[in-house]
């Protein structure tokens, strides 16, 4: 009885004469959706599944099927004669072009079986030549069968019919090992560094009757898995191989092949290899071996597998590193990548190939942990790690604790072998990236964003690209665009007479969602500013990967610095990092990001200042005196102006208002003397998103703040209990506010939102004096009122509710240490939301 051995993923040629019972096999053995026939194509291009003249056409779309299948990692089977070479020779080429394995069957029945068996078909007419021709074709190939495909399985009589089918996991698939792991970087031959790492790790050294490391096992079961390049160049390749060979037959250790591991077994095999790199130190070190070692070395490294998935997908682990589409997959191009990576076919300024930077191009969701590559420092790019430290070179053996992904490492005792380039010049780009790389790219840029509150976020991509381009070319350095603030809706049109908006009606609308507590928070007049501040200059490289020596940014709700020269926001960030240093003790977090007001509002907005609002009041005022004079004239000569005079009067004094209300929000700033810093939310830290924290944390962490420096300010507040009666006090509170020239305020819900509920995180109310700069001084009269009240708030909700949702997202995906992209897909989107056609005075 035949077993056919199929990869899980891969490619299945049928092959056999019409009539041989390839399509009758196909359904007995595979799901309907796994078989691709060249009848049924032909049928889809032609509605006719025996017109030969759309065979070209059928084929064409075969292909296209068996392509985008093998791509997406699925089995696939083709019900095709496939009796030529030529045909079946495509179908490889397709199969290796996805780097999936692929097995031919075939079904070799005799001519007469063939032929009585097309005889009684109704959904054949073969003309009598055909099935001769095609065993003849069939048999003229049978030879290059075994060379074109991994395995081929010639079936004849009885073993057709008796055949079954299993199925073989790839090699590099173990999922189902979920770790703890410590993967360490390239050993090289230092035997007593990797003891030193392995105990520090927690691994207790077992060692052989001659006192030699022969294996090693940690107390909590954690697997230690080596990168690969274990060998050469170091002084001690055979110690390495003992104790990694102990480890891994003992199951406490994996291990996959690096380049030189792959040189050494071809040296050993006595095949022609160029001895160079070190691979001279490992055959005289292993040449004082027993033979009985040699042999068993050489099966070891042979063995090896040229990359790992583990842990249900989520970890890769691969000498070169593995970019994604090749994860899981076999191929002779997915093992040379593994090994080697690739290359772009130059070479640097010492003669050495320049790398492919596959990192910087990384998108996938698995971790891939790799070596090959020394750098002075393991740093993230795009959820892959490099942990060659330069060991052998006298750099470091790094391990990184997986899934704690706490990165562990003892330093070398000497320089072992001498780089053939500094470590230290190791050109970023061929590190496998480079910090900016994880930057968003246009490629990046998806119209729709998944986020944990609201599901996806659709956005239009006319407002993408151009909030895109604006990005560019105005923001601050993007690895700080971590956060862009949501809009705010105002709350329901107020029901009293002569008001736009009152408290009443926000505190009516969090009741009616069942929220007991909100929080009342003044609502400063300046510009929505977040800082972004690290502790140290080496936070801001480790962390955001800006090593120029900035420190942190500020910038407006576009993204866009708020001061124009670096050495400014130095110095502010100077200012709030030393009133911030509690803070960062306490959260255990070498950054953190602020959602503040910056003041005065003239301070960024003077243009708007100068153009619009100034104009608008100088023009009023020049104006409005002389009409009302002309008049004033005009009635003492008798003429009768009707009701005109008094409106005019009105609107004189109006005008006046208008200019005490904003001027109330200029005042002039020199250097850092005259702004004002209110915080009013800390939003994010190492590891931690605290945007959902209890505003009453958020506003003592402001306090703090602002005990101890003047250039930081309170945020007056009050908690009001909606099942209680306090709110006529915070009407109260309100009214003073804004009487004494203040903007207005904010009603927040105290504490997080009800799991699963979609509730706006804050409604502003503002003063009936401020409304006046928004919506022209004359907005109080009674009929420009009755018209406002008509304004329309359910597009506003909805942007503002949207935005929160990015918002939160963005410093989810910042604090849980995700690639930069995925943040400023998030950050992203509230931009091109901000595009979306809102009334700009709500
Ligand atoms: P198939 O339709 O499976 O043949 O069998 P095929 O190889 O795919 O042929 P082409 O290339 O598409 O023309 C042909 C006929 O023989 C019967 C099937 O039911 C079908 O009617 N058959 C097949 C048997 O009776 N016994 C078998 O073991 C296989
Ligand atoms: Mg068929």
């Amino acid at each position: 009885m035949t077993e056919i051995r199929l990869p899980e993923m891969g490619l299945v040629v049928l092959v056999g004469v019409s009539g041989a019972g390839k399509s009758h096999f196909a359904r007995r053995h595979f799901a309907p959706t796994q078989v691709v026939s060249s009848d049924h194509c032909r049928a889809l291009v032609s509605d006719d599944e025996n017109d030969q003249s759309a065979t070209a056409d059928a084929f064409e779309l075969l292909h296209h099927i068996v392509r985008t299948r093998l791509r997406r990692g699925l089995l696939t089977v083709v019900d095709a004669t496939n009796v030529q070479p030529g045909p079946r020779a495509q179908l490889v080429r397709i199969a290796k072009e996805q780097d999936v394995l692929s097995v031919a069957i075939v079904l070799d029945v005799p001519e007469s079986v063939a032929k009585a068996r097309n005889a009684a078909r109704t959904d054949r007419d073969l003309p009598e030549h055909v099935v001769p021709r095609q065993r003849r074709e069939l048999r003229r190939g049978m030879r290059d069968l075994h060379r074109a495909f991994r395995r081929a399985y010639v079936l004849t009589g009885e073993e057709i019919d008796e055949a079954t089918v299993t199925y073989e996991r790839s090699w590099s698939d173990k999922r189902e090992l979920t770790g703890p792991f410590d993967l360490i970087g390239d050993v090289h031959g230092c035997r007593a560094e990797l003891e030193e790492l392995l105990t520090r790790l927690g691994y207790v050294i077992e060692r052989d009757a001659l006192g030699r490391a022969a294996g090693a096992a940690h107390p909590d079961g954690r697997t230690a898995l080596l990168l690969g390049d274990l060998v050469d160049r170091g002084p001690d390749t055979p110690g390495v191989l003992r104790l990694a060979m102990g480890m891994v037959n003992a199951g406490t250790a994996l291990c996959v092949p690096g380049n030189h591991e792959n040189k050494l077994v071809r040296a050993l095999r006595g095949r022609r290899v160029t001895v160079a790199h070190g691979l001279a130190e490992s055959l005289e070190q292993l040449a004082a071996e027993p033979e009985e070692f040699r042999a068993e070395a050489l099966s070891f490294m042979d063995g090896l597998v040229s990359h790992l998935v583990l842990d249900g997908g989520r970890l890769v682990a691969a000498h070169a590193g593995l970019k994604e589409e090749y994860h899981g997959r076999a191929s002779g191009r997915v093992r040379s990548f593994t090994l080697y990576g690739e290359t772009t076919g130059e070479t640097d300024e010492y003669g050495l190939p320049v790398r492919y930077a596959w990192a910087n191009d990384y998108r996938g969701s698995a971790m891939v942990v790799y070596g090959h590559t020394p750098v002075v420092e393991p740093e993230w790019v795009n959820n892959t790690l490099c942990l060659d430290t330069g060991c052998v070179f006298g750099g470091r053996l790094t391990a990184l604790r997986y899934p704690e992904k706490e990165i562990v490492s003892v330093p070398a005792h000497q320089v072992w072998y001498a780089p053939v380039r500094p470590l230290e010049a190791e050109p970023p780009a061929s590190r496998g990236g480079h910090r900016e790389s994880g930057v968003l790219r246009i490629e990046d840029v998806e119209e729709a964003v998944e986020t944990r509150l609201m599901g996806r976020v659709n956005l239009r991509a006319e407002n993408v690209w151009p909030a895109l381009e604006a990005m560019s070319r105005f923001a601050v350095d993007p690895r700080w665009l971590v956060y862009l603030p949501p809009t705010m809706a105002p709350a329901d049109t107020s029901s009293l007479e002569d008001h736009l908006e009152h408290p009443a009606e926000a505190f009516a609308a969090y009741r009616k969602q069942g929220i007991g507590q909100v929080v009342c928070e003044e609502k400063h007049m300046g510009s929505r500013a977040v800082v972004v501040v690290t502790r140290d200059a080496g936070v801001a490289a480790a962390r955001f990967g800006v090593d120029d020596g900035t420190t942190g940014a500020v910038y407006t709700r576009t993204g866009r610095p708020f001061f124009p020269d670096p050495e400014r926001t130095e110095t502010f960030l100077a200012r709030v990092r030393a009133a911030a240093g509690s803070l960062f003790e306490e959260l255990e977090t070498g950054w953190l990001v602020l959602d503040c007001e910056l003041m005065p509002w003239s301070a960024k907005a003077v243009e708007l200042l100068r153009r619009q609002y100034a104009a608008t009041g100088a023009a009023a005022r020049a104006a409005l005196p002389a009409a009302a004079d002309a008049l004033a004239r005009a009635e003492a000569r008798g003429l009768d102006v009707g009701g005109l005079r008094g409106r005019i009067e009105r609107r004189e004094a109006n005008a006046a208002l208008f200019r005490d209300a904003y001027a109330r929000y200029c005042w002039p700033v020199e250097g850092l003397t005259g702004l004002r810093l209110a915080p009013f939310q800390v939003l994010a830290g190492e590891g931690a998103s605290y945007a959902t924290r209890d505003h009453r944390w958020h506003l003592e962490a402001a306090d703090r703040l602002a005990a101890a420096d003047d250039l930081i300010v309170s945020t007056r507040s009050r908690v009001v209990d909606l099942t209680g009666d306090d709110e006529a006090e915070a009407v109260g509170w309100w009214r003073d506010l804004t009487a004494a020239g203040g903007e207005g305020m904010v009603v927040k819900p105290l504490g997080p939102a009800p799991e699963g509920r979609l509730v706006q995180p804050g409604l502003k109310c503002r003063g009936r004096e401020y409304l006046r700069i928004i919506y022209g001084p004359d907005y109080t009269e009674p009929e420009h009122l009755e018209r406002l009240r008509q304004r329309s708030l359910g597009r506003k909700r909805s942007l503002a509710m949207r935005e929160y949702a990015l918002g939160l997202e963005s410093l989810d995906r910042l604090a849980a240490g995700e690639p930069l992209w995925r943040v400023h897909q998030a950050v992203f989107g509230v931009l091109a939301l901000e595009s979306e056609p809102v009334d700009p005075r709500l």
